[in-house]
């Protein structure tokens, strides 16, 4: 199972500045890429395209889009669908990032259609979970993350386990610098692991991310933590400059 050294850019970047960035991270990173290692690129939607060019034929490199919409095709404006994604070199999407759940108002409910239609549809889904702040001080941590993948995943009866990923990535961790302890973060993992080895058949090869202030001085700490199978990194992300480093880290 290789890892994946995911960028979620969210909404950030000019056109320009997301080629220029993809570019940079093909060049300064194509030839010293470990065996076992992928990269993802999740640049905002208008920019798939041109990234997705970038990205092309350069194995181990691929794209994500940050949002879908659970339907073939129809009247809903301002939506984006699989096949849309999938046309333009999307083999990744994320589903039930904080940003969505919190800012957004999106629910376990709709996550879990989103989830189910896109491995339907043929993406490999990046399902992001976490506890916020209160959460984990009232001590509700694996209940709060048991919830969000009993109802996201509720739908999802079998899947390839090289097409789903499940991202940890602790609310409050989330573009704060303040990273997961260690601990934490191989407690959440195993937790996830074992949820997953009840739910599925083949889960030792669903990969678990970690997120949440990845940075280029923390990266290969965690990477090397147990059930650790890469990282969704966001600020440190959007330059190749240190994006660079996690990738070799
Ligand atoms: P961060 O974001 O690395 O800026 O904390 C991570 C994420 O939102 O996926």
């Amino acid at each position: 199972m290789k890892q994946l050294i995911a960028a979620n850019w969210k909404m950030h970047k000019t056109w320009e500045e997301s080629i220029q960035t993809a570019r940079e991270i093909v060049v300064g990173t194509y030839n010293q890429l470990p065996a076992n290692r992928e990269v993802l690129i999740i640049p905002s939607f208008p920019h798939l395209k041109a990234v997705s060019d970038v990205l092309a034929k350069q194995k181990n490199y691929f794209l994500g889009a940050q949002n879908l919409y659970p339907a073939l095709k129809g009247a809903f404006t301002g939506e984006v669908s699989p096949a849309q994604l999938l046309d333009v070199g999307c083999s990744y999407v994320l589903v039930g990032h904080s940003e969505r759940r919190h800012v957004l108002q999106e629910q376990d409910e709709f996550l879990a259609q989103k989830a189910s239609f896109a491995l339907e549809q043929g993406l490999k889904v990046i399902f992001c979970i976490g506890e916020t702040i209160e959460q984990r001080q009232q001590g509700r941590t694996k209940e709060v993350l048991r919830s969000q993948l009993e109802l996201g995943l509720k739908d999802v009866q079998k899947v390839d386990s090289e097409d789903l990923v499940i991202a940890y990535e602790p609310v409050w961790a989330i573009g704060t610098g303040q990273v997961a302890q260690e601990q934490d973060i191989l407690d959440a993992h195993a937790f996830i692991r074992e949820f997953l080895q009840k739910t599925f058949s083949g889960a030792e090869e669903v990969r678990i991310l970690y997120g949440g202030s990845v940075k280029p001085a923390n990266a290969s700490s965690i990477l090397a933590l147990d059930n650790v199978d890469g990282v969704l990194v966001g600020g440190a992300s959007l330059t190749a400059e240190s994006f660079n480093q996690i990738i070799l880290a």
